[in-house]
């Protein structure tokens, strides 16, 4: 049997090329600079662990109420009353961010249905859009990718009907100002179309400059993913959350029902620790790593300085991404080309969840063949 023969077009057409080309190439590295992983270096703190392993000795390994368990949806409902128009959110755990989207989009894109998508983004929202047959509009926010409230209205249609943000974003670090996220969120009102924020960066942010959208906008007008895997290294545990307008968030839940089930109950369980979890220690010596790479590269790139998440986005010297990238992974660092995240190929994402020690050594080697490449060498 021809088993290629047999995939839907629907997931024939998710291309995932960009990404398995680096890797390939990578494939031969020993012991690489690695600087192109999207997840904190640091493990989970103790006590969330001791909570998880606490709820599956005490049998707690069921599934658990579609929506999620009522302790951890009133303490996230807690933490978004304190904004105003949230007092009595409509709470959902998904499992991950990941599913918060996948549900989102299921719940309300039909096919020809539009979603503008801030360029550069992240892979996913691209992918899954596509998925269930909508078509993501990318807006352009090159060079300084600036959230800009003109360019989403030149992008609205009769069949758009989802805005999607991500501040601080992945793959920029950019934290939209409040002034650009009120401005976006204002267009978006006054078109009726609804917004969506992915807020899975919220703590890493380095200027106490980030901004909710869900303090500018209520929640009948944007749905809000918020997420444990960045902020608490639970990547693997697979947690997040959707808040937002209620009879969204009911179907939603209605298509957990039939996808997911629920999020992993012990980690429903240890939510509740890590809610009360202080990661300020952690997101300090982010935000000199964001420093370190920074004052590093500035002299030899073309650089933005990043404000929040654990990225950094400079132009590639010589203007391809794709063939600077081979030249940094034949020089042993691996970073990961734009066009992975863009309809262009003029960047490249380095990651700064790493040791120090591996930034100095992987931003000594770029600036280095930055040099030689500007020196025609
Ligand atoms: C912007 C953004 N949203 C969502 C996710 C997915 O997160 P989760 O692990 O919660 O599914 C990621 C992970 O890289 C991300 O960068």
């Amino acid at each position: 049997m021809d088993h290629a023969s047999l995939i839907s077009k629907r997931s024939a057409a998710v291309n995932a090329s960009g990404i398995r080309k680096v890797f390939d190439l990578a494939a031969d590295l020993k012991d690489p600079i690695n600087l192109s992983i999207g997840q904190p270096d640091f493990d989970v703190p103790d006590a969330i662990k001791s909570a998880a392993v606490e709820a599956i000795q005490a049998g707690f390994n069921r599934y658990t109420q579609t929506q999620g368990t009522g302790e951890l949806r009133e303490a996230l409902a807690a933490r978004l009353a304190t904004r105003p128009g949230w007092e009595k959110p409509s709470v959902l755990v998904t499992s991950g961010v990941s599913g918060g989207l996948m549900l989102a989009f299921m719940a309300l894109l039909d096919a020809g249905d539009e979603v503008i998508v801030p360029d550069p983004y992240f892979v996913m929202y691209k992918h899954l859009v596509r998925l269930v047959g909508a078509k993501p509009v990318f807006v352009d926010t090159y060079p300084d990718f600036r959230l800009d409230a003109a360019r989403v209205e030149a992008a609205i249609t009769e069949r758009t009907k989802l805005i999607l943000v991500n501040s601080p974003a992945n793959p920029t670090g950019k934290v939209a100002s409040a002034d650009d996220l009120r401005a976006v969120l204002e267009v978006a009102r006054r078109r009726g179309v609804l917004a969506l924020s992915d807020e899975i960066y919220d703590e890493f942010n380095y200027d106490g400059d980030f901004v909710s959208a869900a303090t500018l906008a209520g929640p009948d007008e944007l749905i809000l993913l918020g997420g444990f895997s960045k902020t608490y290294g639970m990547t693997g545990w697979r947690m997040g959350y959707a808040a937002g307008p209620r009879r969204i968030v009911e179907e939603m839940t209605k298509l957990q029902q039939y996808t997911f089930v629920c999020a992993p109950s012990m980690v429903q369980a240890a939510g509740l620790e890590a809610l009360r979890t202080d990661m300020s220690g952690h997101i300090a010596a982010y935000g000199r790593k964001r420093d370190l790479i920074y004052e590093a590269l500035r002299k030899d790139f073309d650089v933005e300085r990043p404000g929040g998440a654990f990225y950094i986005f400079p132009a590639a010297p010589g203007g391809s991404a794709t063939a600077f990238v081979a030249k940094a992974i034949a020089n042993n660092v691996l970073i990961i080309p734009g066009s992975v995240f863009s309809e262009r190929d003029t960047h490249f994402r380095i990651s700064f969840a790493t040791t120090e020690a591996k930034l100095a050594e992987g931003a000594a080697v770029l600036c280095r063949l930055a040099r030689e490449m500007k020196s025609g060498g």
